[in-house]
């Protein structure tokens, strides 16, 4: 969730990639989703599926979210009901209880989350329910929201008359989704995503929240990788398709398929650094490297420098890593496993 230059080191790399990495050495500095300020541009490529020597993610002494989640969701502008549906199984894919699904499913995709503790070592939950949903579907605070005003879509949710969220300090944590038509601060220039934690000021509780914007319309080339590729930059990497194809989305949707994974991404980043202080890399707390940044564009083995890994394939040759419920498929990209030291996700291959 955040962006913060870090050296390319990479076995697969070579020679002949110069060029493509070249473009996702720009192009992986734009998608990379952070947590709060970023200014750095033009970083170089995030692959550490064969190399943990580099990296050093630290422990901040700070709290994880341990206890089971109540998860609220605001769907923010005019919302597609079908994508809405994906995003919610997406989402009650979580909790290993309720998992009818076969493996490798997003539960067991969770299980690399839930490796990391807090100093009272209290693993990161396994249980995430989603509790709640509201419709702010009179763009409360317009079509263009800085990331604060995010704060204040979360107030309005929780204040709104009839059918207000619960203001939920304890185990809350708040989904903003925002719809085609909304700009975001950031959206599609430096970001996809972001979490936080709100202002008592602002909501009245500190609680960590997140957002993701729906980004079929406005980058699908930067958002909904690798289901749309940039403009451009040539040819998609080897791996995402046969030819200049371009890998199909598994739910039909490149913008809702390619959310799955920003929001996978935030919600890892979320529960492993929810008030900033846990689990990051890098001196600077304002553009921590988080679990997730460190390992965007790998969603299986031998993923990095623009190959998105060996995904499976469905009958129509839509890539997915993981399963969900209702019989879904979801890509998602994997999160840095503290014990193995590198990239990790249940469709690995050794
Ligand atoms: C909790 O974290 C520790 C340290 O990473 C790990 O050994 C243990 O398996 C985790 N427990 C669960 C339930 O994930």
């Amino acid at each position: 969730m955040s962006t913060t230059t870090t050296a390319i080191k990479t076995k697969k790399m070579q020679k002949q990639h110069a060029h493509l990495l070249f473009i996702l050495c720009f192009w992986f500095s734009v998608v990379a989703a952070h947590s709060w300020s970023q200014d750095k541009q033009f970083n170089q490529a995030k692959n550490y599926e064969g190399s943990s020597d580099l990296v050093n993610l630290q422990y901040h002494m700070g709290p994880v979210l341990a206890s089971p989640i109540n998860l609220y969701i605001i769907w923010y502008g005019n919302w597609n009901p079908t994508h809405q549906s994906i995003i919610r199984d997406f989402l009650h894919s979580f909790s290993s209880s309720s998992s009818s699904s076969s493996y490798p499913s997003v539960a067991d995709w969770w299980r690399t989350v839930r490796l990391y503790t807090d100093q009272t070592e209290s693993n990161i939950t396994g249980n995430i329910v989603l509790s709640g949903e509201h419709y702010d579907t009179k763009y409360s605070h317009g079509a263009y929201l800085s990331r604060l005003a995010i704060q204040s879509v979360i107030k309005s949710a929780v204040t709104s008359y009839p059918r207000a969220l619960p203001l939920n300090p304890h185990n809350g944590l708040y989904l903003v989704l925002t719809s085609s038509d909304v700009r975001v601060q950031d959206f599609c220039r430096a970001v996809c995503g972001f979490h936080y934690f709100t202002f008592p000021t602002i909501v009245g509780v500190t609680v960590p929240y997140a957002w993701v914007g729906y980004s079929g319309k406005q980058c699908p080339g930067i958002c909904a990788y690798p289901f749309a590729w940039p403009e451009n930059s040539g040819r998609p990497p080897p791996g995402t398709s046969e030819g200049n194809k371009i890998m199909a989305a598994p739910n039909g949707d490149v913008g809702a398929d390619g959310m799955i994974s920003v929001i996978a991404h935030e919600l890892a980043e979320v529960t492993s650094n929810p008030l900033v202080n846990a689990w990051y890399a890098g001196d600077d707390p304002t553009a921590p490297t988080e679990i997730a940044d460190l390992c965007v564009g790998v969603y299986g083995s031998g993923g990095g420098g623009g190959y998105v890994g060996k995904v499976y394939r469905d009958s129509r040759g839509s890539g997915y890593n993981v399963n969900g419920v209702k019989g879904r498929r979801f890509l998602v990209q994997w999160v840095w496993n503290p014990v193995k030291r590198r990239c990790f996700g249940p469709n690995a291959v050794d």
